[in-house]
């Protein structure tokens, strides 16, 4: 039975005139793992904070694990293993002086941070640098340490803010596997932010696009892709745009035409990509705008936050 870990109505942030986060409707459902996508600045974080109990929303309401995070937040903290964006340790402590600690902070028994120490250093594959300091470990061994200690309590839900962020390809795969298995092997729920789409779209069972503070989109990665049309053709090129992209919704085959400002690319969404180029280039050609390059893809997870937002997401 899918029910709720996460429930959020009306969630708003406002710092003075900034509005982080503009009223934002949630749910997560129980052992899934969910995706907020978006830009700098989009309120990824802020969202997170409120939803942890550590920043009091400025206005909606909040449940985890069933317990309201403002009026139970003691309970709310008991449920929840965290991972902040930037990565704090103290580089003087050893990796299971880390975790030693955080254990003892939650008031577990010697004997139970012992045995999921263990465990988990297991899980992260820290077991050989376990007793080194902090400050000697890479950029991908931080994450992972960060990781075990979100995981210590033993949470029924957990929130990574850009858990791989920083990281090279290798180590954010290391990273994919180990969400992949608490979630399957231990029914864990997870709500992660990134902005790397690719992130969503390999991990998420529900991605939500969020931008400027809002939610824009919502749903299963397969889903929204399959809203855009089979094909996506990119067309690079010089000269009058904007005939160009009039003459090219005439067209039957075209679902839709987007620009993206800042890269000049006109993308065409079309039924049959490779059947349609001849027809799209002739579109181009007697209306003064010159093709320099033109491209067949899929669309993915990029081109609907493209769609929703009107601008591409950057790394
Ligand atoms: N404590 C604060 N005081 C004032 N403004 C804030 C504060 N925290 C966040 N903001 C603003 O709220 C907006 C959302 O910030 P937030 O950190 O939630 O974005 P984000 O999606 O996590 O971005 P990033 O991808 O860079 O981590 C930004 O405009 C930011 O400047
Ligand atoms: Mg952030």
């Amino acid at each position: 039975m899918a029910t709720a870990a996460i429930e959020a109505n009306g969630l708003v942030k406002r710092y003075g005139d900034v509005t982080a986060v503009a009223g934002i409707d949630l749910t997560v459902a129980a052992h899934s793992i969910y995706a907020l996508v978006g830009p700098n600045g989009a309120g990824k974080t802020t969202t997170i904070n409120m939803l942890t109990t550590l920043t009091p929303p400025t206005a909606g309401h909040v449940r985890v694990a069933g317990y309201d995070v403002q009026r139970q937040a003691r309970q709310v903290r008991q449920c929840i293993g965290v991972t902040f964006q930037d990565i704090v340790l103290d580089g003087d402590l050893t990796g299971r002086q880390v975790l030693d600690i955080h254990g003892k902070l939650y008031r577990m028994s010697r004997q139970e941070r012992k045995r999921r120490i263990t465990e988990l250093v297991q899980l992260v594959q820290l077991e050989d640098v376990l007793d080194r300091c902090v400050k000697t470990y890479s950029g991908g061994m931080k994450r992972r340490l960060e990781l075990a200690r979100g995981l210590l309590t033993n949470p029924q839900v957990l929130f990574l803010d850009e858990p791989t962020q920083g990281l090279d390809p290798q180590n954010r795969v290391g990273i994919w596997n180990y969400i992949r298995h608490l979630n399957r092997e231990h029914g864990l729920t997870l709500l992660l932010t990134t902005h790397y789409m690719e992130e969503a779209e390999m991990l998420a069972h529900t991605v939500g696009i969020i931008d400027r503070g809002l939610l824009v989109v919502e749903g299963k990665p397969a889903d929204l892709v399959a809203t855009l049309g089979a094909n996506v053709i990119r067309i690079h090129g010089q000269g009058d745009r904007r005939h160009f992209i009039q003459q090219l919704g005439n067209l039957p085959f075209v679902d839709r035409v987007q620009v993206d400002e800042q890269d000049s690319v006109v993308q065409v969404y079309v039924d049959n990509g490779n059947r349609r180029l001849v027809e799209i280039v002739q579109a181009a050609s007697g209306n003064g705008f010159r093709v320099e390059e033109i491209a067949v893809a899929q669309p993915g997870l990029s081109d609907v936050f493209l769609r929703y937002t009107g601008h591409a997401l950057r790394d």
